[in-house]
């Protein structure tokens, strides 16, 4: 029933005819996005990936053209040959690259029918994403996901012909590996020829890419997928892209400055200028003033400490937090005091989310202090309050007072709410910052055990090495972030390249000697083989791409996306297996739900 496209060659695609090809002869093909009858004349708009081209079938051409025209529907796939002219005078369309031509169609083939769809392919439809995703391959269509999967490719490129450019080799590592400890859980992989073992899928090449400055490569890069088993948010999926990277003798000016280059590479595939060098915040910085380590610096309100101010204030809160070691912060939200009882409400939600006990608020009017707690406070603490705020008539002050971790989180999570809600946030700014000296260790209270904050084989910053054993907490680690619009879009670090540094740090995140030697002996070993001074980083692929192309999220930016729940909805994975497959993994699952 269908045509063969026998000997047609393409000569363009759609999106690229232009007034300069006037008068020539083209053969297109592609998908039909429209048909429009208007009695005689049958316009149909035929689709490929470069754009659409107007395609005009006239009752008067030759054999049975304009009867095929008839019978096309939405995405039939067809083959055209005809010749390009200039649309008649006032219907050329401006908003199309080929907007000043049609195809007057001589000869048409159609090679493919579609069945009725479950959406239709625009940009602007209004569909269900789970719909979206189960049908991807039509989603697919739809010129900006086209784009930005093109823009996609241009940004991979670009990124490996700048790290070639800077002496990087591309090196792949093995999917099948052992366990790389990146802080989430990993996914397994039973093992056929070694019953009861299990291979790991990569949370990053990070164990590998050291072992390649050992090995003597130098420069490493590499456009590799990262797989981690943990709660899925707008921007976490669980496989995900990065670009990796290693450098053997250089310190963290160096990784840095080499990736301010990539960064500059990376944007200007989209016509985005940025300029380093980027402005840095110390990781202390970043969560006094911002209260995240990934701060979004496109807006201020930023949080102020009264600790000092309100020690021995009269009011039991403020004075419990600041005598037991904890702190006093506020915001000042300008023009804030217009927020109704059920802002505040939401507010002091959100901060309860985050662990807030509580969240004092202070509106500040022409009559003075509007305030659940201002009976509480004397003149010089509002004197105070008001120096260090800024306050003024109209504004809103929001309190927390709690250990500093709790404080800084919930005013953080407070001050990027408020940002949007006022729409303080510059939607079209691009604010990067490198956020440094992050901790070594944090204190994990469940676990009643150090853990480390970026990965085990950061190197702690050389001035703090004697702190390790006395103030562990306060132990700096040579470790970088680069936050962009308030997203960590990569991090990394300079490594211990000694293997007695490596194993001081293992004994202090309590990893015995076996263990350790169990887990990443290989590593240890390899450590003591001559090891360079080495560091690198990491930058999330999909994170830079969905903030260039402005997505909503990461799904936009991955052509095969999972969703919240980790499932692929076109291929129905995860999936049951069948029973054979498993005794031969000697799997036995334990609980069938
Ligand atoms: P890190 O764990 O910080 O570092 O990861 C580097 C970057 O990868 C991105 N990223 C993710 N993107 C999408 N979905 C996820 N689930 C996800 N997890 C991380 C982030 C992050 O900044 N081996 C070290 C790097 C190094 O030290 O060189 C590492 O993996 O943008
Ligand atoms: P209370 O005296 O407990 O009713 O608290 C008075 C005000 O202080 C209320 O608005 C509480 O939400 C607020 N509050 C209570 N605990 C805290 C806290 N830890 N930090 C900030 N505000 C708090």
């Amino acid at each position: 029933m269908f045509e063969k496209m026998g000997d047609w060659k393409r000569t363009s695609y759609c999106g690229e005819l232009t007034a300069a090809d006037i008068g020539k002869n083209a053969c297109l093909m592609g998908w039909v996005q429209r048909r429009r009858d208007h009695g005689g004349l049958i316009f149909i708009d035929l689709r490929d990936r470069a754009g659409i081209m107007q395609l005009v079938f006239s009752p008067e051409s030759q054999g049975n053209v304009h009867e095929a025209a008839h019978g096309l529907r939405s995405e039939f796939v067809v083959a055209v040959k005809g010749s390009v002219r200039r649309r008649p005078e006032g219907t050329a369309n401006p908003n199309l690259s080929t907007g000043q031509v049609e195809m007057d169609v001589q000869e048409i083939r159609i090679l493919n029918d579609s069945e009725p769809l479950p959406f239709m392919i625009e940009d602007d439809s209004d569909v269900a994403e789970t719909t979206r995703l189960k049908y991807r391959y039509l989603d697919l269509r739809r010129p900006s996901l086209q784009n930005k999967l093109v823009l996609r490719h241009k940004v991979s490129m670009a990124t490996r012909n700048y790290l070639a450019d800077n002496g990087f080799i591309e090196v792949e590592t093995p999917v099948l590996t052992k366990s790389t400890p990146e802080g989430a859980r990993d996914f397994l992989v039973p093992s056929r020829l070694s019953p009861g073992h299990f291979f790991a899928l990569p949370q990053s090449p990070q164990l590998f890419k050291q072992i390649l400055m050992v090995a003597g490569m130098d420069r490493y890069f590499q456009v590799v997928k990262c797989f981690r088993d943990e709660d899925l948010r707008a921007d976490r999926q669980p496989e995900f892209t990065q670009i990796d990277a290693e450098m053997s003798f250089v310190d963290r000016e160096d990784v840095i400055s080499v990736m301010e280059g990539l960064i500059i590479k990376i944007f200007s595939e989209a016509g985005l200028t940025v300029n380093p060098p980027f402005p840095r915040l110390t990781y202390a910085e970043a969560v006094g003033r911002f209260g995240v380590d990934n701060p979004d610096v496109r807006f201020g309100l930023e949080l102020v400490d009264l600790t000092k101010a309100l020690a021995g204030s009269g009011f039991k809160v403020f004075n419990d937090a600041a005598s037991k070691g904890g702190v006093v912060k506020a915001i000042c939200v300008s023009g804030g005091a217009s927020f109704s009882r059920k802002d505040l409400d939401d507010l002091t939600g959100i901060a309860a989310s985050f662990g807030a006990k509580g969240l004092a608020w202070v509106k500040v009017t022409e009559e003075g202090w509007q305030s659940p707690i201002a009976k509480f406070l004397l003149d010089d603490e509002k004197n105070a309050i008001t120096s260090a705020t800024g306050a003024k008539v109209g504004d809103l002050l929001l309190f927390a007072a709690d250990k500093a971790a709790v404080a800084n989180t919930v005013l953080g999570r407070l001050r990027l709410n408020i940002g949007g809600r006022l729409g303080l946030i510059p939607k079209d700014e691009l604010k990067f910052v490198w956020v440094t000296d992050f901790p070594m260790f944090d204190y994990d209270e469940t676990e009643k055990r150090h853990v480390a904050v970026h990965h085990p084989f950061t190197a702690p910053m050389d001035e703090d090495l004697e702190l390790m054993d006395t103030a562990p907490l306060q132990v700096r680690a040579k470790a970088y972030d680069l936050v962009l619009n308030g997203s960590e879009i990569g991090g990394g670090s300079i490594r211990i390249h000694r293997s007695d540094i490596q194993e001081k740090v293992f004994a202090m995140l309590g990893i015995q000697k076996e263990e350790a030697m169990e887990r990443f002996g290989f590593l240890l070993e390899a450590l003591s083989f001559g090891t360079p001074p080495h560091g690198g980083i990491a930058f999330g692929l999909d994170r830079i791409m969905s903030i260039i192309t402005k997505s909503d999220s990461i799904r936009d930016v991955i052509a095969f996306p999972k969703t919240q729940k980790g499932a692929d909805l076109m291929t129905d994975a995860p999936s049951v297996v069948d029973q054979k497959q498993l005794d031969e993994l000697f799997v036995r699952v334990a609980k069938k739900v």
